[in-house]
């Protein structure tokens, strides 16, 4: 066989093989994402929210289900705020170390963000669905302290006023971005109990 044909077969057969750890990691950790599975946000998406969301260096920004990591290095590399990122999908996780490696402040957990105290963040990011986002508006509620902003990717949380809903000036990723602040007169908020430190 000539080495053309080998190369061309070896590539082909990697990519499959990549395919099929893809499918098997997105069914394995199925229970815990109920459904919110590795896909990456578009960077248009991402530069649309960064504008919209002035950050001061130091803030600390988490991402629950971080994906590849790529909002934390956007945030990281144009504010200089801290970032956090929770990622259970080992192979989304490995691809987030690995881009992620060596850069000063951006830790990534292969961690359940749900067992998470998320109190300390100034800004929570996320890209999960719908059939999550009723239980995550009760745990940012009760956890996030006034004046906290919470970015949701094309889905909304259910009940809660977004101050702003942006659209990213592309036609391909043209979905909704909401973005919220945390008022004390949220219903499930522990006005009080948290100290930002
Ligand atoms: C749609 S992707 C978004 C990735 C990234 N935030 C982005 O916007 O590019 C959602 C990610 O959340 C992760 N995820 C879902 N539920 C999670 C949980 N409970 N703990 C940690 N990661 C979770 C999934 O594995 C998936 O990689």
């Amino acid at each position: 066989m000539p080495t053309w044909l080998v190369i061309i077969f070896a590539i082909l057969g990697a990519a499959l093989v990549l395919k099929i750890l893809y499918a098997l990691a997105i069914v394995a950790v199925h229970p815990v994402t109920q459904g919110a599975m590795y896909t990456s946000t578009g960077r248009v998406k991402i530069r649309t929210a960064l504008d919209a969301l002035p950050m001061l260096p130091g803030e600390l920004l988490v991402d629950i289900g971080c994906g590849d990591g790529r909002i934390l290095r956007a945030a990281r590399q144009r504010y200089g705020v801290r970032c956090l990122g929770f990622e259970v999908n080992p192979i989304a996780f490995a691809k987030a170390a690995l881009l992620t490696a060596g850069r000063d402040g951006i830790d990534i957990r292969f961690r359940n963000f749900w067992l998470a105290d998320l109190a300390q963040a100034d800004v929570v990011v996320c890209y999960l669905f719908p059939d999550v986002m009723g239980r995550l508006g009760t745990k940012l509620a009760a956890e996030l302290a006034e004046g906290a902003r919470v970015v949701s990717f094309n889905f909304p949380i259910p009940g809660w006023t977004a101050r702003s809903t942006l659209r990213a000036p592309s036609r391909l990723h043209n979905d909704p971005i909401y973005i919220y602040r945390i008022p004390a007169s949220l219903p499930g908020h522990a006005e009080g109990v948290r100290v930002r430190v």
